[in-house]
């Protein structure tokens, strides 16, 4: 469809799960792109939804109950808030940002599943399902776990395995457990309803093979046609679970929705709650319906859900389904259950007043083609030499020079130059290319036309020198600052999706109040003699030592998981006591530490073994200094082989163990030892 054809847009984000807090990952995928866009269209004044909301069903959430001994409600009041929260603190201004626990979701999604039933969507189906004997439950999606026949993970779950991302069926499972007790499951019968995705994979050829080849980015688009290619087959849309949207019929006792069947639904559930005009939104032919969501959702959004909503009959299809990569945090996954992540609320507490920063890196790296890397080291680099560097400096210069020599009254705009003139022009293309990028869902390359703006900017004040100018000829000045300054004034209009905070700091600075965006590419926002106010900086620097700390945190968290994940080697084949005894180990005090000349690795010590005092040469110098170790206790065997290191002759071996970083620690007395002391 026509732009000119829409007259509203319904933009909804992914629902989070509410078993936890958000991190960068959330933000980068989902909520910043959408927000953009969402500002762009608003600027734009065209009629937007944004809708956003709590995931409250669903396994996740039950098992994260069972582990702290609360309940369900508990867990998602608990992060259903602190997401709200973190969402409101970074800007992303959702019209409604809902949760599927509530009242109107409940019916909402009933109605739905009632009428596809009274309609005859379903077929419905009795097979034996896994069934924990001890806890009397059914182990629906991840209360079972087991190894993922693709790949050989061994905590795959019973719907998705976390490690190649396959998604799966229980009985696909190897070695098959229960995640509530561990045991192994008997098989036992139950029935459910399913949406025959069979039925409707012609159509689904036709609308997305077909119809959004070229519309719709090549992940989402090549991941639903591999999906169509290998076969659909029914999908069973109720669980045998007891927190959920209860199954609205007769014979469903114990048995809910399945949180894929109510998620999405809570889209409209959160319309409803929006504005009694919800069905504009959702079944009028003229509203664009788009999807932002992260690429494990994408099946869902493209296939399950639209069918869904073909089946029910009265609802408009998704127009685009923007679907990111994922963003992975210094080389490694971003992964809630290891605590590898940057969690937003925790951001906020290290830097209260950079919420911009953190949208502007994650827009400018955002895994919109491929998974991509977040670092601290980046994050500092494009604050320091982009918003810092470029786009605050130029602003800065614009409005202290001003300031300076015009008291922050816009001076008039006199006589161009040729290089006024083609400034102007250049000017006036950035509205168009910013917006062009953004209706594409391209948010990297509306960043960098914007950041392309500031450039030029700087670069217009580079070459034409209005400091050195002043003396000989202040009319020039005057013109050369009234073109600053109105590309100054398109900036806070252009910047305003990918900025919001900075934006409105900086046009209370230039006492200006427009965002709207048909007015950006004007030459003359700000008229001759308007009042600036007071220019403050819009960036500020982020030293070293705030991203040491950032990534000390991080290695605490490393060190943390590789302690709890470690798996000792296999235990050596058994020996006689009588080997062992053969073993003959003492403690020592060490006398005498040196390091071994043109050697890293080697220290030399003296040390006291209660039977003599003798050499020993060890590769320990990478970890201590020599000093440091006078006076140490050590454990030490006496009687093996003496042997010549760097021709120095060394009898006996200290004992160590390698720490989490690798590192060698001494294993030796826990409370002083005389020295000789047998250890047995
Ligand atoms: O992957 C997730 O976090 C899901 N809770 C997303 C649901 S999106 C929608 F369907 F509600
Ligand atoms: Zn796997």
């Amino acid at each position: 469809m026509e732009n000119k054809d829409i007259k509203r847009y319904t933009v909804t984000t992914a629902l989070p799960y509410a078993n936890g807090p958000v991190h960068i990952g959330h933000l980068a995928g989902v909520y910043v792109p959408a927000d953009i866009y969402v500002r762009y269209l608003r600027a734009n004044h065209r009629d937007v939804a944004f809708i956003g909301g709590s995931d409250e069903h669903g396994v996740p959430i039950t098992i994260k109950a069972r582990k702290e001994g609360l309940s369900p409600q508990n867990i998602v009041d608990r992060y259903h808030n602190i997401i709200k929260k973190s969402f409101e603190d970074f800007g992303i201004s959702f019209d409604i940002y809902s949760r599927t626990s509530s009242e109107t979701h409940h019916k909402t999604a009933s109605e739905f599943f009632k009428k596809l039933y009274d309609e005859d969507k379903f077929i419905v189906k009795t097979n034996e399902q896994y069934y924990d004997a001890d806890n009397k439950m059914f182990l629906a999606d991840r209360y079972i776990t087991g190894t993922c026949p693709h790949c050989g993970f061994e905590k795959a779950y019973g719907d998705q395995c976390e490690s190649c991302g396959t998604s799966l069926s229980a009985t696909d499972l190897i070695n098959p457990k229960s995640a509530v007790s561990g045991n192994v499951p008997v098989m036992k019968e139950t029935k459910h309803w399913y949406l025959p995705l069979d039925k409707y994979e012609p159509w689904l050829k036709e609308w997305i093979i077909d119809g959004h080849k070229n519309d719709w980015r090549p992940n989402v688009y090549g991941q639903c046609k591999s999906w169509i290619d290998s076969g659909l087959h029914p999908r069973a849309v109720t669980r045998d679970l007891d927190w959920g949207v209860k199954v609205p019929i007769e014979d469903a006792e114990g048995k809910v929705l399945y949180v894929w069947f109510d998620a999405p639904i809570g889209y409209i559930s959160a319309t409803k709650e929006l504005t009694p005009d919800w069905e504009k939104y959702w079944k009028s032919k003229d509203t664009k319906l788009v999807h932002f969501i992260g690429k494990d959702n994408i099946v869902f959004h493209c296939i399950i859900f639209p069918t869904m909503l073909k089946a029910e009959g009265s609802y408009i299809l998704p127009d685009n389904v923007p679907s990111n990569e994922f963003l992975n945090l210094e080389g490694d996954k971003i992964s809630t259950s290891r605590n590898w992540a940057v969690w937003l609320h925790e951001y906020l507490e290290e830097f209260p007043d950079k919420q911009d920063v953190l949208r502007y890196v994650l827009t400018a790296n955002a895994p919109e083609t491929k998974d991509n890397d977040f670092t601290w080291k980046d994050f500092q680099t494009r604050n320091n030499s982009e918003l810092v560097a470029i786009l605050g400096n130029f602003v800065n210069r614009a409005l202290v020079l001003t300031k300076k020599y015009f008291d922050g009254h816009i001076p008039l705009r006199g006589e161009l130059t040729d290089f006024d003139k083609t400034t102007l022009e250049e000017i006036k293309t950035f509205p168009l290319r910013i917006s062009s990028a953004l209706e594409t869902y391209h948010f990297r390359e509306g960043l960098r036309e914007l950041m392309n703006l500031a450039r030029l900017g700087n670069k217009y004040l580079a070459d034409t020198e209005p400091w050195k100018v002043w003396k000989t000829d202040p009319k020039r000045v005057e013109t050369i600052l009234n073109i600053s300054l109105q590309i100054v004034a398109n900036l806070s209009i252009l910047g305003n999706p990918f900025l919001p905070f900075s934006m409105d700091k900086l046009r209370k600075m230039i006492n200006f109040d427009i965002i709207d965006w048909n007015k950006s590419g004007d030459l003359d926002l700000l008229e001759e003699g308007h009042k600036l106010n007071k220019p403050s900086l819009l960036f500020d620097q982020i030293d070293d030592k705030a991203i040491e700390n950032q990534i000390n945190k991080l290695m605490e968290t490393k060190k943390a998981n590789i302690l709890s994940e470690a798996k000792a080697k296999p235990a050596k084949p058994n020996i006689e006591f009588d080997d062992f005894a053969k073993m003959d180990i003492r403690t020592g005090t060490i006398l005498e530490a040196e390091k071994v000349t043109k050697t890293k690795k080697l220290l030399k010590f003296l040390i006291d073994t209660g039977i003599d005092k003798r050499t020993v040469v060890s590769g320990i110098a990478e970890y201590y200094k020599p000093e440091e170790l006078i006076g140490k206790q050590v454990s030490i065997i006496v009687n093996l082989a003496p042997k010549k290191l760097r021709g120095i002759e060394s009898r006996g071996m200290i004992l160590m163990a390698e720490d989490a970083d690798g590192k060698l620690v001494f294993v030796a007395p826990v409370s002083d030892v005389k020295n000789g002391s047998e250890v047995k």
